[in-house]
């Protein structure tokens, strides 16, 4: 397997583990982390035997958001001409489920990596947050939009304004994380979750966030439409005849395309 500095990555069973590993930072994500994380998932998407990812960091923190001391002294045009953190554009390309299990600080770029991920499971201990005003910045990954997606304007606008963080119970209530488990189980809860997707047809799970995905950029008829079309095409699938075939025969269904 390929080695990294920043991350360590393993293979359990059919899931992917990615460990964001610059403790002393953090987890602050420098864009070596960056490029390291792009270039494992998108392995692990690629892979046939691998069916979903899991994103974590340690217990303290999942990231503490992009990388303050390599970015303090840049200007405009060094960012403009790298279009600094365009490459996180990849991570949201990816067609493998990818869930992001979070404990501890995930502010700035980390509450937007795992925003980035399909879903948060978050630790009790989990902090949120999007505090770059108080840097005289915003946020750059992606944290004004899909922030506001996931939770709405009203708690958008009050966490990007004043910066304060938001505790796992208010993120869950907010819908911006799935489920809140103790901190220290959230890594197993998160790849047993991951599992069980894993133990699906991989095809089909791809084509399901796809559909889910597509709420964020279309309108409810187009993406009802594009629901149903894709509904209609996994007919044509031998995963759709084992399933249902599986159904009726009242046993666990065995997905040719895992
Ligand atoms: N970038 C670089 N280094 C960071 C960092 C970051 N985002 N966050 C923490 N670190 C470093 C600290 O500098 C410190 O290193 P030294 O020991 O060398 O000084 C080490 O990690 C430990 O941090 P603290 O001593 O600050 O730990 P703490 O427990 O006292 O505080 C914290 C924890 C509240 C998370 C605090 O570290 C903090 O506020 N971090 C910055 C959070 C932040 O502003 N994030 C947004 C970054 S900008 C961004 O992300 C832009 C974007 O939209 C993509």
């Amino acid at each position: 397997a390929q080695q990294y500095e920043n991350i360590l990555v393993e293979l359990r069973g059919r899931v992917g583990l990615v460990t964001l590993n610059r403790p002393k930072a953090l987890n602050a994500l420098n864009q070596a982390t960056m490029n390291e994380i792009v270039a494992a998932v998108s392995d692990m998407d690629a892979d046939p035997g691998v069916g979903a990812v899991v994103i974590t960091g340690s217990e303290k923190a999942f990231a503490a958001g992009a990388d303050i001391k390599e970015m303090a002294s840049k200007g405009y045009m060094e960012m403009y001409a790298a279009d600094w953190f365009r490459a996180w554009e990849n991570l949201t390309r990816l067609r493998i489920p990818v869930i992001a299990a979070v404990s501890g600080f995930a502010l700035g770029g980390g509450c937007e990596l795992a925003m980035m991920c399909d879903f948060i499971i978050a630790g009790d201990n989990a902090k949120f947050g999007q505090p770059e005003i108080n840097l005289g910045v915003i946020p750059g990954m992606g944290g004004s939009q899909r922030l506001t997606h996931a939770v709405g304007k009203a708690k958008a606008m009050d966490m990007i304004l004043t910066g304060r963080f938001m505790d796992a119970n208010e993120a869950e209530r907010a819908g911006l994380v799935s489920r809140v488990v103790p901190a220290a189980s959230v890594v197993e809860e998160a790849l047993e979750a991951a599992d069980v997707i894993a133990s699906k047809s991989k095809p089909v799970a791809m084509v399901a966030k796809e559909a889910v995905n597509a709420a964020f950029e279309t309108g409810l008829s187009q993406g009802v439409l594009f629901e149903r079309r894709i509904f209609h095409s996994l007919f044509a699938t031998e995963d759709q005849k084992e399933g249902m075939a599986a159904f009726t025969e009242k046993r666990q269904p065995e997905f040719k395309h895992r």
